[in-house]
């Protein structure tokens, strides 16, 4: 068989259909995209730590002397310390690389053929990428106009036979707004599977891992590549009940943490005072930039507890500006559907990044 149709029949109809999530590209792809030095690219499209990782990171990498030996599927030390630096029990830790793959774990353990989840728009797309390739059905609730839930059109849309699984991202991505733990409450007494994203954790401070013991149809996604620095290494984790736990493990690829990530990991909790400062930095410079971004005539900043700032344009349309800004070598994220084409989202950078965003901005608006 050498032809494309015949095989293309082979390939499942979801993954045949399947549009590829919008990933960002890495610095250099930028800048051949844009014929301008990799060096002068401003990277604000992606939510990472641009102070990056510990330095201890570095040094635990080219110390260790056996990456010829597999890591450990069972990531017996891995949840322990995980655990600990969350505050919970090994029992319930799952590591991912990158909570992407938790999140594709967890779809894979609950959701069959035709089954539904739910997810709020606008909100991270990775969750309707999974959903559609394993063959599930993605419903999206718009969130009222303050990006809150409005519990009432979840209570409609709820099939108890079908709806598996809904993901709420606190803070949200990419609106950066918190939801109340009476919501999470709430989506919880429905009886589905309730994934709360806590992908910011470490900005916002704000979390509902108190009610992990209670609620074991409750799952908290926490990642490393945010506030850690790690986003290249890939690492992160769901807390969950134990027995769902066990079953994750066991339909997890077994060495799916390498082992650079692992050490990584222990050499960031090693150093956590330190790089929680640079969160703290993070948050500091967000603020600064929010107050500048509010300067800018034609431009709203929506108040954020994560490391971005979404920004509505007010006449046109967040593409022209996102081309604009991508000129100059300054790099945001837009998104190319109904709820955002009046919006970018800016990661909070370096503070000279920062500056450069909102001198680009002021040019073109
Ligand atoms: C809300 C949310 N969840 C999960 C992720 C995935 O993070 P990672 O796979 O790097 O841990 C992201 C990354 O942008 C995110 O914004």
């Amino acid at each position: 068989m050498n032809n494309n149709l015949e095989i293309a029949k082979l390939v499942l109809p979801q993954v045949r259909d399947a549009k590829p999530y919008a990933g960002v590209d890495p610095p250099e792809v930028l800048a051949e995209r844009v014929g301008i030095a990799k060096e002068k690219i401003v990277k604000l499209n992606g939510n990472e730590n641009l102070y990056g990782p510990s330095p201890k990171v570095a040094e635990a990498l080219a110390e260790y002397g056996a990456y010829h030996i597999y890591p450990d599927p069972r990531q017996t030390k891995l949840r322990r310390v995980l655990a600990e630096y969350a505050g919970t029990q090994d029992e319930r830790v799952v590591a991912g690389a990158g909570s992407d793959e938790i999140i594709d774990l967890i779809l894979r353990l609950f959701v069959g053929l035709g089954d539904e989840v739910i997810s709020f728009a606008p909100g991270f797309e990775m969750y309707s990428t999974f959903t559609d390739l394993i063959g599930g059905s993605m419903v999206s609730i718009p969130l009222d106009e303050t990006f809150d839930v409005d519990f009432d059109k979840v209570r409609a849309v709820v099939d108890k036979g079908k709806t598996k699984v809904i993901f709420l991202t606190l803070p949200n991505n990419p609106t950066g707004n918190l939801f109340s733990e009476d919501t999470v409450r709430s989506l919880l007494d429905l009886g589905v599977m309730v994934v709360v994203d806590e992908a910011y954790y470490e900005f916002s401070k704000t979390t509902v891992m108190n009610l992990v013991p209670n609620y074991a149809n409750l799952i908290i996604l926490r990642t490393f590549s945010k506030w850690a620095g790690l986003a290249g290494l890939r690492l992160g984790y769901g807390v969950m009940d134990p027995y769902v736990a066990e079953r994750m493990l066991v339909i997890k690829p077994p060495y799916n943490i390498s082992i650079a990530a692992e050490l990584a990991f222990y050499a960031t909790i090693e150093d956590k005072e330190a790089q929680l400062l640079k969160v703290d930095k993070i948050v500091s410079e967000r603020d600064s930039l929010f107050t500048a971004l509010q300067r800018i005539a034609g431009l709203v900043p929506i108040p954020s507890h994560a490391n971005f700032i979404l920004c509505r344009i007010q006449n046109g349309n967040g593409l022209q500006v996102y081309e604009e800004l991508a000129k100059r070598g300054v790099f945001v994220r837009h998104y190319n559907n109904q709820y955002l084409r009046d919006y970018i989202r800016v990661s909070v950078g370096l503070p000279e990044g920062n500056s450069i965003l909102v001198q680009a901005l002021k040019e073109i608006l």
